[in-house]
């Protein structure tokens, strides 16, 4: 664990890795997405038709780009300049998707209650201040407003998790240790900056921001997808992800305590 990485040495190694990142992804984004993620996001944020959204932690930009198909006016923010040149490069002209170089946990580029709905996908778990991001994006939602996040699954996948094998390889059981030391650390693979914090520390964030909690969703795959790719049949082991619906206060309920007592 290491607690003087923050943000900025976290989006280096994002802006150093976008290219190999993004040649993992198809129009569905990667396998994970694609298997796990992408149902239950569209699920949680109902239709995106007519909606201003904004994806935040947009990577290359597929969930982007899959939201404009449906009719969703979308602007698009990431904080490693490569990453967004391969968003801008991937989008077709005609697909009018406002990208925009940002960092989450100081939104200054965008006025309060600009979006009627956020999403992040597999980010808040990247950056250092998670307390100044969701902060942030509850500030640039409509009162009402809608917030769809994933983040890896904190009590399954902390500093020093990953398969316990026997001689032969098979994988006996999945590891979970250090749950409760909260900071960054080097992933094994790919060797990003993660940030580690417990779940506790994910709810009780969310809820000291504003936002109410309507669903979590550990996502499992489809009988459809185990077909697709049998090997995620191993998934029923345990959670690799985590998906929350937030909800910024309405007008009624930010007003509410003065409201007139009827008799
Ligand atoms: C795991 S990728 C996910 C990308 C995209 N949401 C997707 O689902 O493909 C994490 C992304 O978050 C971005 N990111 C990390 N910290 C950020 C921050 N503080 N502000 C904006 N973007 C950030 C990284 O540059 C990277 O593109």
């Amino acid at each position: 664990m290491n607690t003087a990485i923050g943000t900025k040495e976290a989006i280096k190694r994002w802006d150093g890795f976008a290219d190999t990142y993004a040649s993992h992804h198809t129009e569905n984004g990667d396998i994970h997405k694609e298997v796990f993620l992408n149902s239950v996001l569209f699920e949680l944020m109902g239709d995106v038709k007519g909606k201003r959204v904004l994806d935040a932690g947009c990577g290359e930009g597929y969930l982007s780009r899959l939201m404009a198909k449906q009719g969703a006016t979308v602007t698009a923010v990431d904080f490693a300049p490569r990453m967004l040149e391969i968003a801008m490069e991937r989008t077709p002209d005609q697909m009018d998707i406002d990208f925009r170089h940002g960092n989450l946990e100081h939104l200054d580029l965008f006025n309060d209650g600009l979006f009627d709905l956020a999403v992040s996908n597999m980010v808040l778990q990247d950056l250092a201040n998670v307390e100044s991001a969701l902060k942030e994006i509850y500030r640039v939602l409509v009162p009402g407003g809608c917030f769809v996040m994933s983040i890896l699954h904190p009590c399954f996948i902390t500093p020093e998790s990953g398969w316990e094998k026997n001689d032969s390889g098979d994988k006996l059981h999945w590891n979970v240790d250090q749950y409760f030391y909260e900071g960054a650390y080097e992933q094994k693979l790919g060797k990003m900056v993660l940030f580690h914090r417990t779940l506790t520390t994910y709810i009780n964030t969310m809820i000291k921001s504003g936002f109410s909690l309507e669903r979590i969703v550990e996502p499992t795959p489809s009988q459809e997808m185990l077909k697709k790719h049998p090997t995620f049949e191993e998934d029923f082991r345990c959670a690799d992800f985590i998906v929350f619906k937030l909800r910024k206060a309405g007008v009624e309920s930010q007003s509410s305590w003065f409201s007139p007592i009827v008799p």
